[in-house]
């Protein structure tokens, strides 16, 4: 039997509570599938390690998750330590480090859930964020001089380069050719910032003339973060820089009912090293511990797991389950105005694995 070596970092705060029920629902999936197997081994990297050890992970932390098939995350940050640190030192360091240049969003109103969006339903929103993930305005680039001094000076540069702008471009036009709609917007902000979004828009009609069958428009990012709020159902595939790809996909994930439904993979296409699958919100220090956390997002992001393994029929299970579960409304967490708890909607969706 196929078995995948999962490593599991749950992180900090409600990461360690929604990660061990992704893993329980893993299994369980993973025992009705009856084809594969999935070996979980568990990284306690996080805040409360920096605290004891000065590091986030070990120096050899890169090193040893190399030879998983898949890493998946919960979140990290905590107020002990500053974010730049906790999210550098753990997050960007291993999507960087593994050149995990495709952070997949996708963005679905499930069924049972009311959009804060009157009127609209499952089948408005139904798109997909790519959000380049290791270039543009989170390369850490830029530096700080006559610190504390009325004079300071702060530079942050964004940094794009041809390569990695191309090949964000072509894999959102790979995935849009896939999508039944074909359709894709590019989204920078090129009137404003005439060097690095003119390179997009530039590389963004090169590829396209590679794929004719996908009608491709570019919108501006505070136009796009407009459009999101009134006409979602135009969205198909939507391309977007590190900054505008993780602004914009809080919005997404606000028009689908919640930040914690929303999933993501941090994905290395050609497999070279392990891809980083994780729900798109931070460790939610204000409801941590309480174990009233929505683990939704973290279970559609095992599902796109499970979906880039190869096994389909997995993922398709858990996300079927995940909808049987929100349709009937009887079990959600306090974000979607329910009372349930976290292992509450874990029971419910493992109950609704076998339907
Ligand atoms: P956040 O996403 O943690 O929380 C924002 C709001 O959404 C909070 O009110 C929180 O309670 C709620 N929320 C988030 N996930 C939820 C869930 N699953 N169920 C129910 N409610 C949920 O963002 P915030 O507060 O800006 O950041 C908190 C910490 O997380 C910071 O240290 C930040 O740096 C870190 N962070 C980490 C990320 C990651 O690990 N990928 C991403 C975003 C933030
Ligand atoms: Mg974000």
């Amino acid at each position: 039997m196929k078995t995948y070596e999962i490593a599991a970092i749950p992180g900090d705060g409600i990461g360690k509570e929604i990660l061990p029920e992704a893993v329980r629902l893993l299994e369980e999936t993973a025992r009705l599938d009856g084809d594969f197997r999935l070996e979980f081994t568990s990284f306690p990297w996080g805040s409360d390690y920096y605290l004891a050890h000065g590091c986030m992970m070990p120096a050899e932390g890169l090193e040893r998750l190399r030879e998983f098939d898949a890493i998946l995350f919960g979140a990290v940050g905590w107020p002990q330590v500053p974010d730049s640190v906790s999210l550098w030192g753990l997050r960007l360091a291993i999507c960087q480090g593994f050149d995990q240049y495709v952070n997949l969003r996708p963005a679905r109103l499930l069924p049972g859930i009311r959009s804060p969006l009157r009127d609209k339903t499952p089948a408005d929103i139904d798109f997909v964020v790519v959000r380049e993930n290791t270039e543009g305005e989170y390369t850490g680039s830029g530096g700080r001089g006559h610190r504390g001094l009325p004079g300071e000076v702060a530079i942050e540069s964004a940094l794009f380069t041809r390569a990695g702008v191309e090949r964000i471009i072509r894999y959102a036009f790979e995935l849009a050719r896939r999508r039944p709609a074909h359709r894709l917007a590019c989204v920078t902000k090129s009137n404003a910032q005439k060097y690095g979004f003119a390179l997009w828009d530039e590389v963004c009609s090169q590829v396209a003339e590679e794929f004719p069958e996908v009608t491709v428009e570019r919108v501006l990012v505070d136009a796009m973060a407009a459009r999101m709020v009134l006409h979602p159902e135009t969205l198909d595939v939507v391309v977007a820089s590190n900054l505008h790809g993780d602004i914009l996909t809080d919005l997404a994930a606000a028009i689908c009912g919640s930040l914690g439904v929303a999933p993501s993979g941090n994905i290395r296409p050609d497999r070279a090293l392990p891809s980083m699958f994780e729900p798109i919100h931070g460790s939610a220090p204000d409801i941590a511990g309480r174990g009233i956390a929505n683990p939704i997002g973290m279970f559609l992001s095992a599902a796109l797991m499970l979906e880039f393994l190869g096994e389909t029929r997995g993922a398709d299970r858990i996300r079927s389950a995940v909808e049987r579960t929100t349709a009937a409304g009887q079990v959600l967490t306090p974000d979607l105005g329910g009372n349930a708890r976290t292992v509450d909607v874990t029971n419910a969706v493992i109950a609704a694995l076998s339907d």
